[in-house]
């Protein structure tokens, strides 16, 4: 049985046990959120020996030259001495620059990091407060706005949200390391339409594309679905509109989730050059993903990008 060393602590685990399950069950503090590898809550550290990660691509070649490695995604194949992601050690503090409510549900916070951030549209992060860290997407764009912009859905009590509420300018957190690429724009997509779907706060990350896409000068048709439980809940009404308001290609729509199956009916007439980039639910993404599918969209012009609740 390999013996496995983390934070001075020495706990013999089954060959091939999986990592995240090991350091649970010794009662070692570790975070994740979904368990597939998607999140990158879960970041652990390999100090020495060696571990056997499932989804080596799940992280950069510069994240894995550094000893990283997804807990819940590596098994233990050998003894072996591992960090925990320690957000004080290994996060970047920020400062909360503000916070409000641009709906009854969805609390809009902008953070000030202590130092600048490269990232890309559509890029995630894991924001880290009271030993909690969970996995949200950038709503801000890379290079125009000052501040890193997060849409949290605040609809179901969680560890986070809970924390989240309660934070008031100036607060402190940490934000751990950026990952996900599968939602940006694609400059050679300028003429082709394009579909962004959302359900919930699967805005965010859009909201930053639809802006990078007009910053690009995205010619063609551009079609943004927003799909919420309440018409309280279509956020960013003002900015969307007055985006519209500014780019004649810009369409936009707000969809309560009981109207859902008369717009989803109307996507089999999408054109079938359009380029779609969905985001929210797991459920709503597989759903919208389906129903273009079936319109006839081939696959590799749909891209996903799906908030799996933690596990
Ligand atoms: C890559 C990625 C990006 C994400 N980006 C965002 C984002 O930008 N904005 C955002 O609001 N969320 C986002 N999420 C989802 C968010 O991280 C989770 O919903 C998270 O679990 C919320 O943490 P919590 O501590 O508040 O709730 P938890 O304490 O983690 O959960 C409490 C309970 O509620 C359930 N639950 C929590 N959230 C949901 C949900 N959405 N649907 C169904 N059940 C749920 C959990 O399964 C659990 O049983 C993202 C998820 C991923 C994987
Ligand atoms: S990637 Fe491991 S818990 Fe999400």
């Amino acid at each position: 049985m390999p013996d496995l060393l983390v934070g001075g602590r020495s706990v013999s685990v089954a060959h091939n046990a999986n990592l995240l399950d090991s350091l649970l069950e010794a009662g070692i503090n570790v975070s994740y959120s979904c368990r597939a590898g998607s999140c990158h809550a879960c970041l652990v550290r390999g100090v020495s020996g060696t571990l056997h990660d499932i989804k080596p691509d799940a992280l950069t070649t510069a994240q894995r030259d550094q000893g990283w490695h997804l807990a819940c995604q590596c098994l233990v194949v050998d003894d072996a001495e591992v960090e925990v992601f320690d957000a004080a050690r290994d996060g970047i503090p920020a400062t909360v620059h503000s916070c409000d409510w641009p709906s009854p549900n969805v609390l809009r916070l902008r953070l000030m990091p202590q130092r600048p951030l490269r990232y890309s549209t559509g890029q995630h992060l894991s924001l880290c407060a009271d030993d909690v860290i969970r996995p949200y997407s950038l709503a801000s764009l890379p290079g125009e706005d000052s501040w890193l912009e997060f849409h949290i859905d605040c609809y179901r009590p969680g560890a986070f949200t809970t924390m989240a509420k309660a934070l008031s300018v100036g607060a402190q957190l940490s934000l751990g390391q950026l990952h996900g690429a599968a939602l940006r724009y694609d400059p050679e997509w300028q003429d082709r339409p394009l579909l962004l779907m959302a359900s919930g706060t699967g805005l965010a990350p859009l909201y930053a594309v639809l802006r990078e896409a007009l910053r690009n000068d995205h010619q063609g048709p551009i079609r943004v679905l927003h799909v919420a439980r309440h018409p309280t809940e279509h956020y960013l009404k003002p900015e969307l509109g007055e985006i519209a308001k500014q780019h004649d290609q810009v369409q936009i729509e707000q969809v309560s989730s009981t109207d859902l199956s008369a717009a989803l009916a109307e996507l089999r007439l999408v054109p079938r050059q359009t380029i779609a980039l969905l985001c929210g639910h797991p459920d709503s993404v597989e759903c919208f993903a389906r129903h273009l599918y079936l319109a006839g969209l081939p696959r590799s012009q749909i891209f996903t990008d799906s908030f799996l609740p933690h596990a």
